[in-house]
Order: structure tokens, then sequence, then C-alpha cells
């Protein structure tokens, strides 16, 4: 059955789209199952939300910080009472297999909790002042109209690290979620309208990117834009953002890279190698792509990871006994094909996989088995491109100096994970990785919300989401200084 949600939220209203123009939403297992079509919104929708926003930002700011992570605790409590609801849409609507989407949600409900306590932290500091009699303290200052763009590999998760602390910093919200998976989106949005946050503080466009994102991004009342997505994207929108001098936090691409050197547990190795690359099926910013793996072990591990791999169940992820679900629609099943392709063209091994499932219960869904390469080379595409999706190649390396040399020669720096009992190794790895998020003896994949989520290079530019520093992305510093001396006095040495 299909509903047509009434899908643009500005200032309270629930509308359709101005143009009329509809978008479908689909299950990437059954291309037949059409879910919902939702409003392509435009450049007037956007203006609608935005200057909804802009209205709603006096009222919100002035609010008690408590009060606003009171609206982010609340929606957090309904996201534990819905999770299994929740988890079975979004594995109908995003993909991925149930105990994934479980965790996607727990991953919102983990961060409305460690961000809720934020509103009643919120800590500046003091210090001293060089003058007599003069206080100085910092304090947080929202920015003002924030356009959150989110993408479909985690609809939830990631809609809430820009959501909770953007809205808890005191800013108002326009969100265009992704074209894939605007129905998890909308029912986050529901539920902050569900615990009563005032109309106008959070406004909702679904659309396409190029045309709704872009007017988001493109709006002068939009002071401040966070994206996850791609680099290509990310670099249009970064330009964009430095013409107009908004406030910009970029997650993009990566090329993560799991190092297995001789004396790493190779049970372990193997286990992480196999959850890393295909865990969502590739689809997210820190999958295991590359593998990095010393010769002495380079035959054991990789036979190990194929016959691993192999035992797989590929199927529709809201099959509780798959293992590796579709990729998320035909378009992304052509690019991770081409991928292979080149992959086989510049020499690499396929060891397994390689193909698409088409057959009988495949025939509507975007399938891929599980592929691995070796006899990869840090110069090939497939070891330097991010392909987002079944695919991981393995590349032989002598020790732990070339192997970190290795990982550092891609343009992205997220996640970077070795395997190893050695204190030298790890301590190397912890020092000179190029990677935001660095693991030793775990996954490259399954980050926490309590510690600071991003990369380096290519990866962002320089932003941070979630963790301790979640409010960076949303609010200025303002230094304050209190003189009460009765005079005037002047700073550095002025008599
Ligand atoms: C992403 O794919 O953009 O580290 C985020 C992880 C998740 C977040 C991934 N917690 O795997």
């Amino acid at each position: 059955m299909v509903d047509e949600y009434p899908d643009i939220l500005a200032g309270g209203e629930w509308m359709t789209g101005h143009s009329g123009e509809l978008f479908e939403d689909r299950n990437p297992a059954d291309r037949d199952d059409l879910i919902a079509t939702f409003a392509a919104g435009d450049a007037i929708d956007i203006d609608e939300a935005a200057q909804a926003a802009k209205a709603a930002y006096p009222g919100w700011m002035e609010t008690p910080a408590p009060q606003r992570a009171d609206y982010v605790r609340r929606v957090g409590l309904l996201l534990e009472e819905r999770k299994e609801e929740l988890a079975v849409l979004m594995s109908r609507e995003m993909g991925k297999t149930l105990r994934e989407s479980r965790a996607d949600i727990q991953e919102g409900i983990d961060f409305a909790i460690y961000m809720a306590g934020e509103g009643r932290r919120m800590f500046g500091v003091t210090t001293r002042s060089e003058l007599p009699n003069k206080f100085s303290m910092t304090v947080r200052h929202p920015i003002g109209v924030a356009g959150l763009i989110t993408p479909w590999n985690f609809p939830i998760a990631i809609p809430t690290w820009k959501l909770f602390p953007a809205l808890i910093a005191g800013n108002t919200v326009v969100f265009k979620p992704a074209e894939d998976t605007p129905l998890l989106a909308l029912k986050l949005v529901q539920m902050f309208e569900e615990v009563g946050l005032p109309a106008g503080v959070l406004n909702f466009v679904t659309g396409l990117g190029e045309e709704a994102g872009a007017a988001l991004v493109d709006h002068d009342a939009v002071r401040c834009v966070s994206f996850t997505g791609s680099l290509d994207v990310g670099r249009m929108i970064n330009e964009k953002c430095g013409r107009m001098m908004k406030r910009c936090s970029l997650e993009l691409g990566s090329k993560n890279i799991l190092i297995v050197m001789p004396d790493a547990d190779l049970d372990l190795a193997v286990e992480a190698g196999a959850w890393g690359a295909f865990a969502t099926s590739g689809q997210r910013c820190t999958a295991t792509s590359r593998m990095a793996v010393h010769g002495s072990v380079l035959d054991e591990f990789s036979e190990r990871l194929v016959a691993r791999v192999q035992q797989y169940k590929v199927g529709p992820g809201t099959d509780p006994s798959t293992d590796l679900a579709p990729v998320i629609n035909e378009k992304q099943k052509e690019r991770v094909l081409e991928y292979i392709g080149v992959g086989q063209s510049e020499g690499a091994k396929m060891l397994t996989g390689g193909h698409t499932l088409d057959d009988g219960e495949y025939a509507k869904g975007n399938f891929i088995a599980p592929t691995v390469f070796r006899d990869m080379t840090p110069d090939m595409r497939i070891a330097q491109e991010e392909i987002f999706g079944p695919v991981t190649g393995i590349i032989e390396v002598g020790g732990v100096d070339e192997a970190i040399e290795v990982a550092n020669s891609v343009q992205y720096g997220l996640s970077a994970s070795i395997y190893t009992r050695d204190i030298t190794n790890s301590f190397k790895a912890i020092e000179k990785l190029e990677f935001g998020v660095v693991y030793i003896n775990a996954p490259t994949i399954g980050a926490e919300v309590q510690l600071p989520f991003g990369g380096m290079k290519s990866t962002g530019n320089g932003h941070r989401e979630a963790g301790p520093v979640a409010l960076d992305e949303f609010t200025e510093w303002k230094a304050v200084s209190v003189d009460f001396s009765g005079k005037l006095q002047k700073s550095q040495g002025i008599d």
C-alpha cells in the first residue's frame, strides 16, 4: 500500500510540496515494494521552511538550554519505545539487516541520553584578567538557522548526531533527509512534534539533493550547514558556503583500512575484517574497504576470510537469518559492479564474489555477492577510491611502517584499525595513522557516540560529530569580560 505523506513541515504546518512533484521510496530488496511517495521539495518549499526557522529562532534561543534538551530526552524515550517497529521499517526502507537497524536506532537512543545532559552542562571557561577587578568567561552562542542534510546509510543515527546538538545549542533547523530514506526521517520529526517542540523550531523538507539540498545550502537565512555524504557533493557545498561565509561541517568519504600484523590473533582479525567490510553491505563511511596484511600471514588470512565470507547468507534485511543485505538502489549496484570490473582490469585477483544475485528471491532486489580481492596494490583505483558496497581488497605489506604508509597513502582519513599484540606496533599506529578514528584490535566500524567522530584530510573539513565536541559544530564561542573597577582600564599596558 502506498501512503502519501504530507512531508513538508514549515512553521508547524504539514503540507505537500509546492510543485506537486513526487518521488518514490522503494524497498532495496524488492523494487515492486513501493513504500511511499514523497514530495520533491524545491526552492520555494525550502524558503518557506527556512523563513519559519528564522522566525522561530529568537524564541528558541531564549528558551533555557535544559528545557531545549528535555525535548531531546523525550524523543530518546520514544525511540526506545518504538525501537522494534522502527527497525522493521528501516530494514524495509534502507535495506540493512534487522540487527543493524536496531543498532542504528540504539545509536540514536544512546546519543539522546548523552546529549540531553548537555543541556545542564554546556560549560564554558572562566579565566583571570590581566587587569584588576575585571572578570572573564566564555559562553556558547547558537549560530542561527542550521541546514542539516543527512545520508541514507544511518537513517536515524546520523540525523540525531546533527539534530540533537543543533537544537540543544539553541539553533532552529531545516532538515533535508536523503531521498532514499525519507520515511525514517519523517518518523523522527513526528516524534519531536509529539513531545511538543514549538512550531518552527524544526522544519522538514523531503526532496532531491540537487534541488532541495542545493536550495537549502544557498538560502540566505541558513547560517550553518552540516552535511554527511559524498566527497563530490561535499566539495560543492564547501565552495558555496565558503563564498557565502557560512559555517559548514562535512563528513565525507573514506577508504578505511584494517592492518594485520604477524603477531595478531588471526581468529579475531578475520572476524573483524569480515564484519568491518560487509556489515551494512559495506555501505558505512567506516567500512573496511582495504586490508594491509603482513606477507607471513597473508595466505592463511586470505583463505580464512574467504571461507568466513562464503558462509554469509545474502537476503533481504527484514529476514532475521540474513547476514548480507542488498545495496541501497540500482544506481549504487551499477557503481559497485563497475568498481569490481576496474579491480579486475587493474590486475587484482578476485577470491570470491564479483557478481550480482538475480534469480528467484533475489530477482527484484539490488543484491551483490560479498567480494574479496587480493594482490591489490596501493596505487590501484580500487585501493584509493571509496566504493561503498560489499567489496574489499587485500594489500600485502612487509611490516608496520609499510602498513602505515599504505594506510596514509589515500586522500581520506576516517577509520583505521590494527590487529597486533605488539605494543610498539600499537603505538606506532596510534601516533602515525592519519585517521580521525583509530582502533587497536577492534574493527573499523562501530564508533560509539561518546567519542568524537570524523576524519582527516578529504574526509571532512576538520569538524567532529558526537562526543564531547558535539556542540562545536553548532555554536560560536563568545568571550565575555566584565570590568567592575569603575574606571576605564586599558589592556596591554597602555596607561
Ligand atoms: C557512517 O557510516 O557514516 O562507526 C557512520 C560506525 C557507525 C557510524 C558510521 N557507528 O560504524
